[in-house]
């Protein structure tokens, strides 16, 4: 019993005795890194190659090895491979099952390698892909934004500063602010995609290895411009899992932002927007409710994906050099964070094209007192200091609001009696559009700059 239980893993040779099963569950990553089989088979691939190259494998047992991989890939894909705990992670996993496989060509595999910068490449690949994947949906909700965006260059509507109407804005400005974030969130994740892209096999557990392996042709057969360059920063180092984290984090409360504005804006309150009947869910008790369930959890998700950052950041924080197990808790964050951010990413992309919006409410809530400093401005360009004038147009709002009317409904009249700098111009201040049209300053919502930005953005 004792024997069939140790000939089961192929690493207790040393051990009289096999582990408690509590002690096999409770260590093992294969329930969550089975995640990692196409990667890890890549990654054997390549190591198999190159110790055929250097003199390590005859081409007759990289050949059965490859071919045994590629066969435990079907298998693992079409829901055929047998899945032991025991076998504690997929490395050692695919390792069992190639050598029941191919037999003794199997055994010459781990050749050189350890877990420890076999795991490290697995992740790297994994990221790699994965980040490519990222980026690719970042790019699709910005396309999504823009093409609204142009759509809406004189849709005017409010701006808000603390959550009160504060100066008229466009729905293309408000939209292309979003499009700027998400321009810095890619710009992020290719740089985290560079750090990833470096390849630490050769590294061994934590020393090398004294057989003369060709590091640089595993890199180039899997793509990879760069290998590490100490061996214990190989099997150590996870910086590239929190780059990717921190860089997700980011994305996602950017999302999260996002999705309490479409939020507000669908809300009675706002009335800016009405949600997509395919995005909206009911209430089990009032039949009228029309929930943003959809965006209450992307937003609710944030909390998730920047756990996942401070989880891996505290589970570095204490560790010596070189390789702990602590590291084997880098999957689970980074497949949560993964798992989080690209539905949201994809949803989000879909939804913005599907909202409808109410141009007409937006432009009823961008008028009146939005437009006071626009007021000030002119007197500016009058010759009045800043602060006389926003003290001038102070007592004006004071005044239209305790008359219960608003800027838009003032004569020239009755700014004149605060100023006689109010000329009869004063006036086209007091329309939204003006307001907008003026603000051609460089990054302002001006049509014209903004068509200019939408420009700028499409050729990149
Ligand atoms: N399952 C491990 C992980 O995910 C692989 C490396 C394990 N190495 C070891 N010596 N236990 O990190």
């Amino acid at each position: 019993m004792k024997g069939r239980r140790r000939q089961k893993n192929l690493i207790r040779g040393r051990f009289a005795h096999g582990r408690l099963p509590e002690v096999e569950a409770f260590t093992a990553s294969l329930p969550f890194d089975r995640r990692l089989f196409r990667h890890d088979i890549r990654g054997s691939i390549a190591h198999a190659q190159m110790l055929a190259k250097v003199g390590l494998l005859k081409a007759s047992e990289m050949r059965a090895i490859a071919a045994g991989l590629e066969r435990i890939e079907n298998e693992i894909e079409g829901g055929r491979f047998k899945f032991d705990i025991a076998d504690e992670d997929i490395h050692l996993a695919i390792e069992r099952r190639l050598i029941a496989l191919i037999g003794e060509p199997g055994r010459k595999l781990h050749t050189g390698r350890s877990r420890n910068d076999q795991v490290a490449l697995d992740m790297r690949l994994y990221l790699r892909d994965e980040l490519a994947g990222v980026i690719a949906l970042i790019a699709e909700l910005r396309a999504a934004l823009i093409r609204i965006a142009r759509r809406h260059v004189a849709t005017i509507m409010p701006g808000y500063t603390h959550l009160q109407r504060a100066q008229p804005v466009t729905l293309a400005h408000h939209l292309l602010a979003y499009v700027e974030m998400l321009g810095r969130d890619r710009e992020r994740f290719e740089q985290a995609a560079a750090r990833t892209a470096v390849m630490p096999l050769g590294a061994g557990a934590l020393a090398g290895t004294t057989l003369r392996l060709d590091r640089r042709m595993v890199a180039r057969a899997l793509g990879f411009k760069a290998i590490t360059a100490n061996s214990m920063d190989a099997v150590s180092d996870r910086d590239f899992v929190v780059d990717f984290l921190s860089a997700a984090a980011l994305t996602q409360v950017h999302l999260s932002r996002m999705s309490e504005e479409i939020i507000l804006w669908t809300s009675a309150e706002f009335g800016f927007a009405a949600l997509p009947d395919e995005f909206s869910t009911g209430s089990s008790m009032m039949p009228q409710k029309k929930n943003p369930d959809l965006l209450e959890l992307i937003r609710g998700k944030s909390g998730r994906v920047i756990g996942d950052l401070v989880a891996m950041l505290t589970v570095l924080k204490g560790l010596p050099l070189a390789y702990n197990s602590d590291l084997q808790e880098d999957k689970e964050r980074v497949f949560d964070a993964l798992d989080a951010l690209k539905p949201a990413l994809d949803l989000l992309a879909k939804l913005w094209p599907a909202l409808r919006f109410d141009t007409g409410r937006m432009r009823a809530a961008a008028g009146g007192f939005a437009l006071a400093t626009d007021l000030a401005e002119y007197l500016v360009s009058r010759g009045s200091a800043f602060r006389q004038a926003h003290e001038i147009v102070g007592a004006i709002v004071r005044e239209t609001v305790a008359a219960g009317r608003t800027l838009e409904d003032l004569s020239v009249a009755d700014l004149r009696r605060h100023s006689s700098a109010f000329g009869a111009d004063a006036i086209a201040m007091l329309r939204a559009e003006n307001s907008v049209a003026r603000r051609t300053i460089e990054g302002g919502p001006a049509p014209s700059t903004v068509k200019r930005r939408l420009k700028e953005i499409g050729r990149r």
